[in-house]
């Protein structure tokens, strides 16, 4: 199979066909939803909650992110390899966006990027599409911004509806090859869908976006407590582990692991 392009993902949304993203931190996840045919994997900054067990994502750094880039990039041999800008690597203009997304795409051998917010951001979009890297933009809740967002609150419900439909519609315009919509409703997330030639990837964006997005540990019941209501849970991921690793310990105990077949002589 050759390599998923942005080209694909803009023929399928011309064709009408919807497509699932999952995030990926590591070469086993990565390897697996590769084979399962999800056709784009995000390293997304949500590590620094997943993998690195932050309370937010603001923490996590471009260093920290750059080896599980590379080790997804390693392990997927159709999916586009997208790599998340964390808080503080972007913000202060086209110069340092660029800077960022050349160590993403040299380092972490990323095929493109995604960065957070509106309009602001365009310039940023723009010098990242004239070096040749496709860039991911991602409107509506952004997780950077929770602290003036006063928390995870869905966008668009108040007079900010024109304002989401206008960021999305610029970030297009400057080349962005894909939109996120995170936690905006429905309504406004079909107006985006039909206003921009590029496909749109929600996520607690309703069922008018071209793609979904979800982060693997959600979508597979490794993390547990209270979900977000945009989560649909595929498997108990945190049940199977809980007793393998229980019986594992259990076995180790009883002294029946190992058994002949693991010993060597
Ligand atoms: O970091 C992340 O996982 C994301 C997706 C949820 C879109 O940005
Ligand atoms: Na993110």
């Amino acid at each position: 199979h050759r390599r998923v392009r942005a080209r694909d993902l803009v023929a399928a949304k011309e064709r009408g066909e919807r497509w699932a993203m999952l995030t990926s931190y590591d070469q086993y996840t990565a390897a697996l939803f590769d084979r399962a045919g999800i056709p784009v994997l995000l390293v997304g900054d949500s590590a620094s909650n997943n993998v690195f067990g932050h309370e937010t994502s603001l923490p996590v750094t471009v260093d920290e992110l750059i080896p599980l880039v590379r080790a997804v990039s390693g392990a997927a041999s159709r999916a586009m390899v997208v790599a998340d800008f964390p808080f503080g690597s972007f913000e202060s203009g086209p110069a340092q966006a660029l800077a960022t997304g050349v160590r993403f795409l040299k380092e972490g051998r990323a095929h493109a990027v995604k960065l957070e917010g509106g309009a602001r951001v365009a310039p940023q979009v723009d010098a990242l599409t004239g070096a040749g890297i496709p860039v991911f933009a991602h409107v509506g809740f952004t997780p950077q911004h929770e602290n003036l967002l006063s928390g995870y609150r869905v966008q668009g419900r108040g007079g900010d509806a024109d304002r989401i439909v206008d960021d999305a519609v610029a970030l297009a315009e400057a080349g962005a090859i894909a939109v996120v919509l995170e936690m905006v409703t429905s309504d406004v997330a079909k107006r985006i869908t039909h206003a921009v030639p590029v496909p749109t990837i929600g996520i607690g964006a309703g069922p008018h976006t071209d793609a979904q997005v979800l982060v693997w540990q959600d979508m597979a019941g490794l993390r547990t407590g209270k979900l977000p209501r945009f989560v649909k849970q595929y498997a108990d991921l945190d049940a199977i582990l809980d007793d393998a690793a229980r019986r594992f310990a259990e076995d180790v105990r009883a002294g029946s692991f190992p058994a002949e077949e693991h010993t060597f002589h």
